[in-house]
């Protein structure tokens, strides 16, 4: 029997109608556009407008996807979505997704492991496509990430901002899905982390409940950097591939400076990567598919060409793909 690949056969994205300027963010906090440029290479972000939900821009980023592979919402048996910031604690926000989409019956869920939210997310439809379980797969990667700032902070509320991607994967004989790697470790919690929640409690004495981001960004970035290194290197092993086969790096847009490291590390020039974090800032599990989907739309990545999406983000989690476009 032939080998079955997880082709995407359709990408899509949504974004917040406003948009933040660093020189907004100067009115706010104690910054500098050029301090946010030169240390994460950000200049805007999207924010989404009062009432507007992770499940807003998912479902929207989705719709595109469906659109773009010719895939009606209830041929889908699988909807996978990474997201740190659901809608409400549960259903969860897949669930809600895939009733608004018309998608009722088949598998939802949703998947949180921070930035790498999108790309754990693709490993997993890429498992169930492969074994045969799943044809037509929806995964999601969507945040609301500003809802967790402190505006008061400007340690991280100048890095992130709101988005949603998504593509459309199916059962195919052609490649394909190569590899995913899927990696945690829980040890580095204190790091990055959101103190908060249902189980541990909020605190009514704090702003926001207490949902806010606690970052130690540069130990963040340390570690970051080595473990994306060993990452890539790891990720061309296990696809049985050189660097110098890899048509595009599409990275997790945290830091313009991460990138460029793992670009190094690839010996790719920054022409090969796909760079968003400008436009986009920090979107959490958002950030690979909107960066897919720019990617695609903006006819930079044709078919036939050979991609390495990586992400890294609180838990640790690091993940990556190597894929066939
Ligand atoms: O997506 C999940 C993973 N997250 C990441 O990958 C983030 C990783 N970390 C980073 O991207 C970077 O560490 C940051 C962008 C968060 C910070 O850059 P940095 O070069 O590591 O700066 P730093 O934290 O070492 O801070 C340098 C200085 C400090 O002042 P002193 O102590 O040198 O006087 C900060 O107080 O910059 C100050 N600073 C700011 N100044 C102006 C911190 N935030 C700001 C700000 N505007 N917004």
């Amino acid at each position: 029997m032939a080998q079955i690949y997880a082709r995407i056969t359709g990408t899509g994205s949504a974004l917040p109608e406003r948009v933040v300027t660093n020189a907004d963010l100067e009115k706010i906090v104690e910054t500098s556009d050029e301090w946010i440029r030169t240390r994460t290479g950000i200049q805007r972000r999207h924010i989404a407008a009062d009432g507007q939900t992770t499940g807003d821009l998912a479902t929207e980023a989705a719709q595109r996807a469906l659109e773009a592979a010719g895939v009606k919402a209830s041929e889908l048996d699988l909807i996978v979505l990474g997201t740190t910031t659901p809608d409400i604690i549960f259903p969860s926000t897949a669930c809600l997704v895939q009733h608004r989409l018309g998608a009722n019956g088949c598998a939802a869920f949703d998947v949180n492991a921070a930035c790498s939210g999108f790309v754990y997310a693709l490993g997993i439809a890429d498992k169930f496509i492969r074994s045969g379980q799943s044809k037509k797969v929806l995964v999601i990667g969507a945040e609301t990430l500003t809802r967790m700032i402190d505006w008061n902070e400007r340690e991280t509320c100048v890095l992130f901002g709101d988005g949603a991607g998504a593509v459309v994967l199916e059962a195919s004989e052609e490649p394909g899905i190569y590899a995913t790697l899927l990696h945690a470790d829980g040890g580095f919690k204190h790091l990055l982390y959101n103190p908060v929640g249902v189980s541990v409690g909020f605190k009514d004495d704090e702003p926001n409940h207490g949902v806010r981001i606690n970052m130690s960004g540069r130990e963040v970035f340390k570690v970051a950097v080595k473990t994306l290194d060993s990452l890539v290197d790891e990720t061309l092993q296990a696809a049985g591939m050189e660097a110098s086969q890899i048509d595009w790096l599409i990275p997790h847009q945290a830091n313009l400076r991460i990138i460029e490291a793992t670009a190094k590390r690839l010996d790719m020039p920054m022409e090969q990567v796909i760079v968003t974090v400008q436009e986009h800032a920090n979107t959490s599990s958002g950030s690979v598919p909107l960066a897919l989907d720019y990617a695609v739309r903006s006819g930079k990545v044709q078919r036939g060409q050979n991609l390495l999406l990586e992400a890294f983000g609180g838990g640790f989690t690091w993940a990556s793909a190597l894929l066939r476009y």
